[in-house]
């Protein structure tokens, strides 16, 4: 007999009365002295837990039944019925019950006691069959699939941009390096320095910080695209927002400009929003409850509520007028810190922030000049709790400016001629921005740390599984 999703079980009334088949692990048993055992169990593809009733009279009942204890796997067939009692709205009179594999009550570490969730990241090959960590592969789920349906239903071309490059989009130097060279034994040229000649490429290769110049390059053929896609960044902040590998999804337009980009990454966080509302509703009420409260108030509000947009200028001024006492003090021209973006999006505006035009200096070499010769045009989106959900920019589409900024910023123009021959044949207008997505997950189970809604998370000094 084919099995049934308990998800499906759950939401068909059809399916009452019928004879069915669940596969799944034990998440909790008793027995009753009426001669039964009671197990819930979880398949995984809905929070919920089915209710299996076990009469002892199954040949099996003592040598096995009494045997399942927390984290067994097991079959089940039986009568589909309404339940007797509260709590569930049906289960399952087993009428057979299959062990695949045992699991030891002593042994199992996410067995009984609540484990916290520093302690779950040690255990991240079990953590996924734990309430909260089902529930955010599942939000995380459907937060891909709404992605690729928005993009898609806009006639972007979903790219798959290279892992490995030889170019630094960041231009931040915090990159991964790719060699098959002998550690112990590297090559050296004439000068002494290291021979990447002798290596697989044949020069210096990375893991990819952002998929974003390939994009402007099929962009200017194709019209929009979009990649999704992990990205990589050796930069060695412990914080509960950043990991050393992450997901981007970059949407790249040709003819577009910095207020197209903003409106799109507007349309596409709302997007998200809804799509989870009405996707996830479940798993968002267990968040909700015991995670982070208001959390489904938030989501339903920002996906029709205007985003604010400011410039970074008015930003500085709102922060300089706040009278708050920030660690790092606010002037103009300084990156802004975490404490600053929460201040705008918890205390002003409470609510997303769209912050554009920021000082060149402290911003990447692709991102267009204005005409003020200070600011360029770039737009970082700001939520509550989670700070920098998106960086973007028009790019610099004029030859000259984005050579000049290229020597300004340290970078041999020469090493990126195919970038620059897209300004040199049929130049055009043209913006993105890249999302982050573990941070979308964090905002949308209200986590707060993001090594925890990533499957494995990378990290410094973690790489384990
Ligand atoms: O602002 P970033 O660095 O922008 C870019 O990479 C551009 N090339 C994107 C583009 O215009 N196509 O990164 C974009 C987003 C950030 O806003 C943040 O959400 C996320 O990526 N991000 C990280 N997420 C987790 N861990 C890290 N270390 C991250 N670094 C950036
Ligand atoms: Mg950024």
């Amino acid at each position: 007999m084919q099995r049934t999703l308990i998800k499906n079980i759950l939401s068909d009334n059809k399916l009452i009365g019928e004879q069915v088949r669940v596969c799944g692990w034990v998440r909790t048993r008793r027995d009753s002295k009426a001669g039964f055992s009671f197990i819930e169990l979880n398949d995984g593809s809905c929070f919920a837990n089915l209710q299996l009733v076990v009469p002892a009279q199954l040949a099996n009942y003592k040598s096995e039944v009494t045997q399942l204890f927390p984290g067994s796997s097991i079959a089940v067939e039986g009568e589909l019925v309404l339940s007797q009692g509260g709590g569930q709205s049906v289960e399952i009179q087993a009428e057979t019950v299959k062990v695949f594999g045992f699991a030891e009550p002593e042994k199992y570490p996410i067995g009984k006691q609540r484990v916290s969730f520093e302690r779950l990241r040690e255990l991240a090959h079990l953590r996924p069959r734990t309430n909260t960590f089902g529930a955010i592969a599942r939000i995380r789920h459907a937060l891909a699939m709404a992605t690729h349906q928005f993009f898609s239903g806009r006639d972007f071309l979903y790219l798959h941009t290279p892992i490995i490059t030889a170019s630094d989009c960041e231009g931040a130097g915090e990159m991964f390096q790719v060699t098959t060279l002998d550690q112990n034994r590297l090559p050296r040229d004439k000068q002494g320095k290291i021979d990447y000649k002798q290596d697989f490429f044949g020069r210096k290769a990375n893991l990819t910080v952002s998929g974003q110049l390939e994009g402007e390059l099929y962009a200017c053929a194709l019209g929009n695209i979009y990649t999704f896609g992990p990205t990589f960044r050796a930069e060695n902040s412990n914080t509960r927002r950043h990991l050393a590998e992450f997901w981007m999804i970059e949407p790249e337009m040709a003819f577009a400009d910095l207020d197209d980009d903003a409106q799109l990454a507007e349309d596409y966080l709302k997007y998200l929003f809804s799509y989870v509302l009405e996707h996830c509703r479940e798993d968002l009420e267990f968040f909700n409850q015991r995670i982070a409260k208001g959390l489904i108030e938030r989501l339903t509000t920002l996906a029709t509520a205007p985003f604010q947009r400011i410039t970074y200028t008015e930003a500085i001024e709102i922060l300089e007028a706040s009278g708050a006492m920030f660690d790092y003090p606010v002037k103009w021209g300084i990156d802004m810190q975490s404490e600053h973006e929460r201040y705008l999006t918890e205390q002003h505006f409470s609510g997303p922030v769209i912050v554009t035009d920021y000082p060149k200096e402290i911003k990447s070499f692709y991102m267009r000049l204005n005409d003020d010769n200070k600011t360029v045009a770039a737009m970082d989106v700001l939520l509550p709790e989670v700070g920098e959900i998106i960086g973007g920019s028009q790019r610099e589409d004029r030859l000259e400016l984005l050579e000049q900024r290229m020597q300004a910023a340290g970078i041999e123009p020469e090493s990126y001629w195919w970038y620059l021959d897209l300004r040199r044949f049929g130049s055009v207008p043209h913006a993105g921005f890249g999302l982050g997505f573990e941070r979308m997950v964090q905002f949308c189970t209200g986590m707060h740390n993001i090594r925890d809604v990533i499957p494995f998370p990378r990290t410094p000094n973690n790489v384990e599984f």
